[in-house]
């Protein structure tokens, strides 16, 4: 664990909400109206691990200049290794590279710590639990992703709901101080099962931005999440 960690986020609910669905030409704007998140959800997407494009280190500094939120940035990106750094550097206070793109992940969850950030590694839909078993103890967050990555939008898997639990066991067997993120399809419908599963940290895109008042959609997701929350 780093100094950049919010010591609460270990054992509260904490909403981070994505920005990948905000209105991007009013961005000051869009920040402005998520205030009182507890974190801030940035997601890099390079075209060829996902089929979308979005932000980069220049755009991590843009968004840092204008929230005080700690910004979590999920890479789904290739080549995690040589590319994760930059997002360190650029002022993230957790740095989330995908497992099927990292090929150091131990080596590069060092290298974070070293730069200040927290490391976070992360999960497609498909990939087992098994894949990160033994990086688990050298990381500090878990995000297990809820749709295929790449858009905003999507529905919740259900089917991920047992992969949570299992990772919540996991974690609780290892005597980990570990957070368990979920992305993807969080809304107020799926929300409370997520929790329940074993979730603590959870991003919510268009749950936020599509509401009338993202403020009152943070302060009532969080609330049902942490009236379900199970942490083993
Ligand atoms: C999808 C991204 C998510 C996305 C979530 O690949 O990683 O962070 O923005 O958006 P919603 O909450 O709308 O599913
Ligand atoms: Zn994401």
């Amino acid at each position: 664990m780093t100094a950049t960690q919010p010591a609460a986020s270990l054992t509260a609910a904490a909403i981070h909400p994505s920005i990948l669905n905000a209105d991007q030409a009013h961005l000051a704007d869009e920040l402005h109206r998520i205030s009182s998140a507890d974190g801030l959800h940035v997601d890099i997407m390079d075209n060829h691990f996902v089929p979308n494009q979005f932000g980069g280190p220049s755009f991590l500094e843009t968004v840092l200049a204008n929230s005080e939120l700690p910004v979590d940035a999920h890479l789904m990106i290739e080549d995690a290794d040589r590319w994760a750094p930059d997002y360190a550097e650029a002022g993230a206070a957790i740095v989330t590279s995908h497992v099927e793109a990292a090929a150091a992940p131990f080596r590069l969850a060092k290298e974070l710590h070293r730069l200040g950030a927290a490391a976070g590694i992360a999960l497609r839909p498909t990939t087992p639990i098994s894949a990160v078993e033994h990086v688990l103890g050298e990381v500090d967050l878990l995000l297990l992703m809820t749709v295929e990555p790449g858009f905003g939008g999507q529905s919740f898997i259900e089917a991920m709901l047992p992969k949570i639990a299992a990772a919540r066991r996991l974690v609780s067997e290892q005597g980990l101080e570990l957070r368990i993120q979920v992305d993807g399809g969080v809304t107020a419908q799926t929300i409370e099962r997520a929790a329940e599963a074993g979730a603590n940290v959870f991003v919510a895109g268009s749950a936020v931005y599509k509401a009338d008042d993202a403020l009152t959609a943070i302060t009532d997701l969080r609330e049902r999440a942490a009236a379900h929350l199970h942490l083993g």
